[in-house]
């Protein structure tokens, strides 16, 4: 197990980090930020910040730090699938992506797949994911092993499916609750770890399995909900006929109690006003996975409808559905959709999506997602001129905005110069080293 929380660090180079909105932020050109004990004790101009004697002083230069990235929606198990070709939701699910996670009864498997995943994850600069395993308990314990080695703050759940998919992928109503509960009990809150019960979506479940998370929902403290809502308009249909009482797909969940704080659902590509209103006003959490949206054909999402209520929202990379574990894929794809919304999401506002926003989704921010004393240390690092078509672009303008829309646009994993968590270095380009 992963306790050790590193020495003491002092990072210097560009630092921004925001606030309590896209619009209020901190920007040091030369800025500082002192770790301590895995935590940010201090940060500010480079000429403002106290550093101890003792303590080792990293000087990133012209590169920008940031808080760690937050995926709001990812599949660690679907790493192998990314890039299936020529199918839309339900047949993408069944030809490609079930086959795949039944190979995760096995528990090497699994470890294997959890430590590639998160190397990957950690190469792009995301330090919190909120991740869904398979439907076997062991995919989730090879996830938080790793995890905890690393020293992450991750969110996890065993998928929970007991109707409409392959019979080695399904539980039941009660072995989804009794295994649950045991994973709860083992990992929710131990170190960094933390919970999410994860019925997969209302089609794989039966009535009894949406019953048994709603109380496990509300009976463990702290814990989270995760599962997918209104991607994709055949799966709409399908949930129409199978749940005929309800008045939209958002409302089965209502229906059950899944709705409200630490529940995040993937997509609400198709949902009425009634349903952003049902989001804001349960205090639900939705997760934009801008490429896995373009990819599957499922739809555009309206991020500016959920803004103009005030809903929390975050991006998430949705891979395997989702193409790329890449932020600035990702930051890219949102902007494109938004385009296509007439909505030009902007740099400041696709940067706090990915961090604040982010964590505020998951209900962490007050712990990651800004680089302020008391947070604990998850620090991104980028270089902003990985390649010689950005190094052109940002000769253009010296402007914040822009800087950051370069990267957007332009930027891959070979931007991402070194990623730390808990104070401590987990992830480093070759050129750093
Ligand atoms: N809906 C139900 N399961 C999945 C999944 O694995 N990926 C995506 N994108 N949508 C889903
Ligand atoms: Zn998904």
């Amino acid at each position: 197990m992963n306790t050790d929380v590193g020495s003491s660090l002092a990072l210097k180079g560009r630092i921004l980090t925001f606030n309590d909105s896209p619009h209020n932020y901190d920007y040091w050109e030369s800025g500082c930020v002192l770790i301590e004990g895995g935590f940010i004790t201090s940060v500010g101009d480079a000429s403002l910040v106290e550093v101890p004697n003792d303590v080792r002083i990293i000087d990133h230069g012209e590169d920008l730090i940031l808080p760690g990235f937050v995926d709001g929606h990812v599949h660690y198990p679907q790493m192998n699938v990314i890039a299936s070709f020529g199918a839309k939701l339900i047949d993408w699910l069944n030809t490609f992506t079930f086959p795949e996670e039944a190979k995760f009864s096995d528990k090497s498997y699994a470890s294997a797949a959890a430590k590639f995943f998160l190397s990957e994850a950690l190469r792009n600069g995301y330090t919190t994911s909120a991740v869904f395993c398979t439907v076997h308990p062991q995919s989730v314990e090879a996830f938080f092993t790793e995890a905890e080695r690393l020293g992450l703050r991750m969110i996890a759940g065993k998928v929970l499916m007991d109707r409409h998919a392959p019979k080695s992928l399904l539980d039941t109503a009660q072995t989804s609750y009794d295994q649950s509960k045991e994973l709860i009990d083992k990992w929710h809150n131990k170190n960094r770890a933390l919970y999410a019960i994860t019925p997969r979506f209302a089609p794989t479940s039966t009535p009894e399995q949406l019953e048994v998370s709603g109380a496990l929902y509300r009976e463990s403290e702290g814990v989270y909900v995760q599962s997918h809502v209104s991607e994709n308009v055949d799966e709409i249909s399908w949930v129409a006929e199978l749940f005929p009482q309800a008045t939209s797909y958002l409302d089965v969940y209502n229906g059950f109690d899944l709705l409200g704080p630490r529940t995040l659902y993937g997509h609400g590509v198709h949902f009425s006003d009634a349903d952003i209103e049902m989001v804001k006003d349960t205090d639900t959490s939705i997760i934009h996975c801008p490429t896995s949206n373009l990819f599957l054909g499922s739809g555009l999402f309206e991020f500016q409808k959920f803004k103009d209520v005030g809903a929390r929202v975050a991006l998430g990379t949705d891979v395997g559905g989702g193409t790329s574990l890449s932020p600035f894929a990702t930051m890219k794809a949102a902007y494109e959709i938004a385009q296509f919304r007439n909505y030009s999401l902007t740099p400041f506002e696709a940067f706090y999506l990915l961090t604040l926003g982010g964590a505020e989704a998951l209900h962490l921010g007050d712990k990651i997602g800004r680089i302020a004393p008391g947070y604990e240390a998850d620090l991104t690092v980028v270089n902003l001129t990985s390649t010689e078509i950005i190094s052109n672009r940002m000769k253009q303008s010296n402007e914040l905005a822009e800087i950051l829309f370069s990267q957007i646009i332009m930027a891959d994993d070979r931007a991402i110069r070194t990623t730390y968590a808990n104070g401590k270095q987990v992830y480093k380009s070759d050129e750093e080293a």
